[in-house]
Parts: C-alpha cells; sequence; structure tokens
C-alpha cells in the first residue's frame, strides 16, 4: 500500500488529542501501519505527496483562515504536484473555535484546482471543545485507511 499521510496542525492539547485520534482510526482501518505517516506541516514536502496513496489535512481556523502553517504547506506543494496527483483521496478536518467557514472555502478551492478526491464531506469542529470531535475524527482517518485498502478509493 502506498503511504497515507496524516498532516496535522496541532497549536494546542485538544488539537494534539485530534491528531492522536485520527492516527488511532487510521491503524484501525489497516494492519499495515508502517504504511501510515503523521507529520506537521512544515516537515511535508513536496514528495511525500507525490508519493502517497491518500492524504488528511487537519487545520485550525485562525483569522478566518487555515492555518499559516496549513497554507505554507499547500504553497510549497500547489505547483509540484498539480497534473500528477489527480484524484488523490483526501480527508479534511478543521476545527474551529467559532467558525470555519473561510477555511472551508480556501481549502475546496485549492482541493478542486489539484483535482483531489474528497472521501467524505470536510468535518468542521466548531465551537467550544467536545469529546464527539475526536471520534468523528477518529472515523475519518478508520475510513480513508479502510478504503485505500480495500481499493475503495
Ligand atoms: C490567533 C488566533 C486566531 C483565531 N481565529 C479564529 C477564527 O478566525 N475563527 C475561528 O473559528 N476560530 C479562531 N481561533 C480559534 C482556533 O480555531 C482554536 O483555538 C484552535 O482551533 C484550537 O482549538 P482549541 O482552542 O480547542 O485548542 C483563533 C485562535 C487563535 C489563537
Amino acid at each position: 500500500m502506498k503511504p497515507i499521510i496524516a498532516v496535522c496542525h496541532t497549536p494546542s492539547d485538544n488539537t494534539r488529542l485530534l491528531a492522536a485520534a485520527l492516527l488511532r482510526g487510521m491503524q484501525a482501518g489497516t494492519e499495515q501501519h508502517d504504511a501510515l505517516c503523521q507529520l506537521p506541516p512544515r516537515d511535508v514536502e513536496a514528495s511525500h505527496v507525490l508519493a502517497a496513496g491518500g492524504l488528511i489535512i487537519g487545520t485550525t481556523e485562525n483569522f478566518g483562515s487555515m492555518a499559516g502553517l496549513t497554507k505554507d504547506f499547500l504553497e510549497r506543494i500547489y505547483y509540484p504536484c498539480l497534473e500528477k496527483t489527480q484524484g488523490l483521496p483526501v480527508g479534511i478536518y478543521i476545527r474551529a473555535g467559532q467558525d470555519g467557514r473561510g477555511t472551508a472555502r480556501q481549502l475546496e478551492t485549492i482541493i478542486t484546482g489539484l483535482r483531489w478526491r474528497m472521501v467524505q464531506p470536510m468535518l468542521t469542529l466548531r465551537g467550544p471543545f467536545e469529546p464527539g470531535f475526536a471520534d468523528e475524527v477518529e472515523t475519518l482517518g478508520c475510513t480513508l485507511s479502510a478504503g485505500i485498502e480495500a481499493g475503495i478509493f
């Protein structure tokens, strides 16, 4: 199985909890744990994405926009990956204190430009933190890895 890469921005305890839940879910979906990789956005390069069989992006919303480090990641990989990663299965979760819509709009535009394939609608985890957010992210991770292993995505 090609690598599945989770690009998670984790500036707080809650977002670290979400990233841990995501990895748990990814591991639950496949026995090929050596194909699973979780990295902060600044450590992900275009070569990772070009080699990937699937991708998950986890970002916060800051100032009505995706986190700067998530945007920097997408800016660095966009042109090297354009035309070469069409159809890449992708899952996205946004942790937003109050809103999240600006981030969702931005990511939708970029994913459309890259012609990546969303495996399920974007998750926006909005408002005061709830334990159920981790369950949603865990399910996303499991869906992506199980679906890729089964050849569904
Ligand atoms: C500088 C800064 C700007 C923020 N701007 C927004 C925003 O525009 N919209 C929003 O929904 N949340 C905003 N937040 C809240 C963050 O999305 C939230 O704190 C982050 O996702 C981490 O979640 P947590 O507080 O549950 O750990 C902002 C937080 C910071 C630190």
